[in-house]
């Protein structure tokens, strides 16, 4: 593990309506002459799959550590994500939770080796999976785990997705360019991947466009896109933070849903707290780049360690605490050009003592739980300080 035991307990401290004329397919690369009539190879509704190696046992299913990654800009060095390390294991909900900026985004980009470098750098660190190193395998055996054991599902299901091709063709797009099937089963295959993600009518919807159906439905053709080669890991980022909230509940459903039905893994990301609760296993939770802590998702909604988790939580509306009023966290969070010397936290923190302006904490276990905090306080020490 990469952080220490604190050692001493008190230390110190719509689906919308009908098919529509069809747009003209212009312009998109080595698709364009695409159709549901382009001739391709045979294929099965239960494909073969040429699977890289599946993780032994006592191996993670992902091991992502002491990762980093910079940016070059003109303002300087942004340093965005700043040794990070969490692990997911098979068939496992992990929540990466933390503000805007935090590096989520980011760290996914580079789990997935779809960072732009430059100008992003990566620094250093591992992104294990099944015991390789995904930062420094083979340009080919990466693209290999991306397309058929690992898929991300986007934030903005409406840019993702290609206006001018059919949803059923584009949920198909890797089966065809990775395994080259017919057009009867591309087709069929589109139809039960949109049953899958529940997509109401999905033999008469398979040829309709993506204007044609509303923001919830269109991330469901973007999660039935991500299945399609059957991954081992979805990552979503931010899969809801488009929708309103009915369809963030519905589609959190469905991912929760779609994780246990096909026994994979999958990594949420999010700012909100509040939508991941009824769906995560365990939370890691970030600042400035950085893990603050990690918890399974009962400890850390009923007895959260670090003061930002704290704060986070005091800022979700909870029914136990109707009438109470919420809290935000003052401040904002630091820019990655400029990030506060010792905790980062510091100039936001209700907690903060001088030695937090000049050393960096490091993630602490606490107790003998996988639960950690980098906070120079364990809880009882905080507490203590606001009884
Ligand atoms: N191409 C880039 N050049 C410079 N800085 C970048 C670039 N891409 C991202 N960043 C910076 O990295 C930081 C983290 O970005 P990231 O997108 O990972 O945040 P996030 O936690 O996903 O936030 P959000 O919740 O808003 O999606 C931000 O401060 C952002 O400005
Ligand atoms: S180390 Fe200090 S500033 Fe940082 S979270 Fe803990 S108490 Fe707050
Ligand atoms: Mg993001």
């Amino acid at each position: 593990m990469t952080y220490q035991q604190y050692p001493h307990p008190t230390h110190g401290y719509p689906a919308s309506g009908e098919s529509q004329t069809a747009p003209v397919v212009a312009g998109w690369g080595d698709d364009r002459s695409a159709s549901w009539d382009t001739p391709t190879a045979a294929w099965t509704t239960a494909p073969s799959r040429a699977r890289v190696e599946r993780p032994t046992s006592g191996e993670h299913l992902l091991d992502v550590r002491d990762l980093r990654v910079e940016f070059d800009t003109r303002d300087g060095v942004a340093r965005v994500v700043n040794g990070i390390s969490f692990h997911v294991d098979p068939g496992e909900t992990l929540a990466i939770l933390g503000e805007s900026g935090s590096g989520k985004s980011v760290t996914a980009q580079a789990v997935l080796g779809i960072l732009d470098t430059p100008p992003a750098v990566v620094r250093g660190g591992q992104v294990l999976y099944g015991g390789e190193d995904l930062l420094t395998m083979a340009p080919e055996r990466r693209r290999q785990v991306r397309g058929q054991e690992i898929a991300m599902v986007f934030q903005d299901a409406l840019s993702a997705l290609n206006p001018v091709y059919p949803v059923g063709w584009q949920i198909t797009e890797a089966l065809r360019s990775r395994r080259g099937i017919a057009k009867a089963d591309a087709k069929r295959r589109a139809v039960e991947l949109m049953d899958l993600v529940r997509i109401p009518a999905a033999a008469q919807r398979v040829d309709d466009y993506p204007h044609q159906f509303s923001g919830g439905m269109r991330q469901r053709v973007m999660i039935a896109m991500a299945l399609a080669m059957r991954p081992k890991l979805l990552i979503a980022d931010e899969p809801t933070t488009a929708l309103d909230v009915t369809v963030q509940a519905q589609i959190m459903d469905l991912l929760a849903t779609l994780r246990a039905e096909l026994e994979m893994a999958l990594i949420l990301i999010t700012h909100d707290l509040g939508v991941v609760a009824d769906v995560a296993d365990r939370i890691t939770v970030m600042y400035a780049g950085r893990v603050v802590e990690q918890a399974d998702v009962h400890t850390l909604y009923g007895a959260p360690a670090h003061p930002y988790t704290r704060g986070l939580l005091a800022s979700v509306p909870r029914l136990e605490r109707r009438g109470q009023g919420l809290h935000s966290i003052s401040g904002t969070p630091p820019n990655p050009i400029a990030i506060p010397q010792g905790c980062a936290f510091h100039p936001r923190c209700p907690y903060a003592q001088q030695m937090c302006r000049i050393t960096e904490p490091t993630l602490l276990r606490i107790g003998r739980l996988d639960r950690a905090s980098a906070c120079h306080f364990p809880p009882e020490a905080l507490d203590a300080r606001h009884a």
